[in-house]
């Protein structure tokens, strides 16, 4: 199938660190014609050359094994493009329109990586000349606005354009391996769906902890912190994952109302819960890998006084019947002590003990999401029986873990997040993509702490670089009796 995909921002850090390092292991892995054009719009003067010269320069990002041999990346560049565009100028639009049309391709993706606040006008514009065929995808990249209200501008404006089964709303977490293997596991297996209630889980972590800063992004970053860039969206999208109910099939819009459900039964917060059950906090300068780096308020682009949060952690409940009461932490930073995902379901102790168990522990399955791709499940055995421990009245256990790793049983070489989030793309098949409904409700449950931060006079909590985040982050759930995962 022939296909034309535009990138706008074609020239930014997104399309040279992530989407055209995945376009070429798409092409590498054949998912690619060689007719394909990938066309990388920006406002700089270059030639189809500069471009390719450009892209080939910055690909020393990418992971050796990953990267194009100068052979390799001759042919792939040869399917690269550039075009010269200002997004706010009609004529432009026109000639873009003129280029798409010189060929007519089954397929056109028109990929919005810029700024949101362009969203609009490109959509516009790309309407009045008439690229919103039915041919046509559009890819939006978050953030989708900054709050509710404009999120829902946003939404409108495209959608007065496209339609929805054309809208293909970006949340790359969805795209992981782990991800898809977190659903596999849910629904392609019947083992944990009796246990999958508040019966037996106690409470479920999502972790998601960055050693890297906010780099060069900081004047981004000021205007948008932890709560708008990972919590709104990727930890949101996680918990969803690990709450839903089975859908009825494994279409998109099956999945997606079942997301939806559960965003839209978190609990609404209290003036009592935000104070309680929130905690914010900003890097200062400290050691990481045995480094020295510098604090939040002193990385480019950011004010000495800044007041935006760089860790969030918080405790959120789901009002159905499957999760009534059991506690869903959430946690996530920058420069924190480890890079670091996981999801880790902590089932509730054994209901009547004859054993001895290790204080505190009980069973609990951690879904690895990164840097290993894996599923650890965490039980207690009698271990070696060593001598003495009989001699006791009460025996006791040992913590004994299953581990399956996927990185060694799949191999490295599986499709890459961007990588099957753009091909989904171009196959049109949107379960992998996030619907406007499930953006608004994410964007209505987190608007309040939004609000209450702006409204109070007390700043994120300072924490070192190089730890876990600020004290009360511990506080939070040790007030259910809980520990976060590698504070056992
Ligand atoms: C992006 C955020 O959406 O996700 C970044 O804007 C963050 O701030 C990144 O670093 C994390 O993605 P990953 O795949 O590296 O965990």
């Amino acid at each position: 199938m022939s296909f034309d995909l535009v990138l706008f921002g074609g020239t930014g850090d997104l399309a040279w660190r992530k989407l055209l390092p995945a376009l070429f292991q798409a092409w590498r892995h054949g998912s690619i014609p060689q007719d394909a054009r990938i066309i990388g719009v920006a406002r700089d003067s270059l030639s189809n050359d500069d471009y390719r010269a450009l892209i080939a320069s910055r690909l020393d990002v990418v992971e050796s094994d990953k990267r194009p041999s100068a052979e390799e990346f001759t042919r792939f560049a040869s399917l690269l493009y550039y075009l010269r565009m200002d997004l706010t100028a009609t004529p432009d639009y026109e000639r873009l329109a003129h280029m798409l049309r010189e060929r007519d391709a089954q397929t056109v993706v028109l990929y919005l990586a810029t700024a949101p606040n362009l969203f609009t006008t490109a959509c516009q514009q790309l309407g009045a000349v008439g690229l919103n065929t039915p041919r046509t995808r559009v890819v939006l990249e978050k953030p989708l606005g900054h709050d509710l209200a404009s999120n829902r501008d946003i939404n409108a404006a495209v959608r007065r354009v496209f339609d929805e089964w054309q809208i293909f709303r970006i949340d790359h977490y969805l795209g992981k391996p782990s991800v898809q293997n977190l659903l596999a596991l849910r629904f392609g297996n019947a083992l944990f769906e009796p246990l999958w209630r508040r019966e037996t889980i106690g409470s479920v972590e999502i972790t998601i902890a960055e050693q890297l800063g906010v780099a060069k992004r900081g004047a981004f970053y000021e205007s948008t912190g932890a709560l708008r860039d990972m919590v709104q969206n990727h930890a949101l999208q996680l918990l969803c994952a690990i709450a839903m109910e089975p859908p009825i099939n494994a279409h998109a819009d099956a999945i997606r109302d079942e997301k939806l459900k559960v965003l839209r039964s978190l609990v609404p917060w209290s003036p009592i819960t935000l104070a309680r059950d929130v905690v914010r906090g900003q890097y200062t300068a400290g050691t990481l890998g045995g480094e020295q780096v510098p604090g939040y308020r002193q990385e480019a682009g950011v004010a000495p006084d800044s007041r935006t949060e760089t860790f969030v952690a918080l405790r959120a409940e789901i009002a159905n019947w499957r999760w009534a009461g059991v506690p869903f932490y959430i946690r996530t930073g920058k420069r924190m002590a480890a890079h670091e995902a996981h999801i880790a379901v902590n089932f509730r102790p054994a209901p009547h003990p004859i054993y001895r168990t290790p204080l505190g522990m009980s069973n609990r399955l951690v879904i690895h999401l990164q840097p290993r791709d894996g599923l650890a499940l965490h039980l207690f055995s009698a271990g070696s029986d060593k001598r003495g421990a009989r001699a006791a009245d009460v025996q006791s256990l040992a913590p004994v873990q299953l581990d399956l790793d996927f990185d060694t049983r799949f191999g490295k070489e599986r499709v890459g997040a961007y990588e099957r989030l753009l091909l989904d793309v171009i196959a049109g098949r949107l379960n992998l993509f996030v619907r406007a409904d499930e953006q608004e409700a994410a964007w209505r449950w987190i608007e309040p702490i939004m609000q209450s931060w702006q409204e109070s006079d007390e700043g994120p909590r300072p924490y070192p670089a190089g730890s876990w985040g600020p004290s009360a982050a511990s506080a939070l759930v040790a007030r259910d009796g809980n520990t976060w995962m590698e504070e056992c």
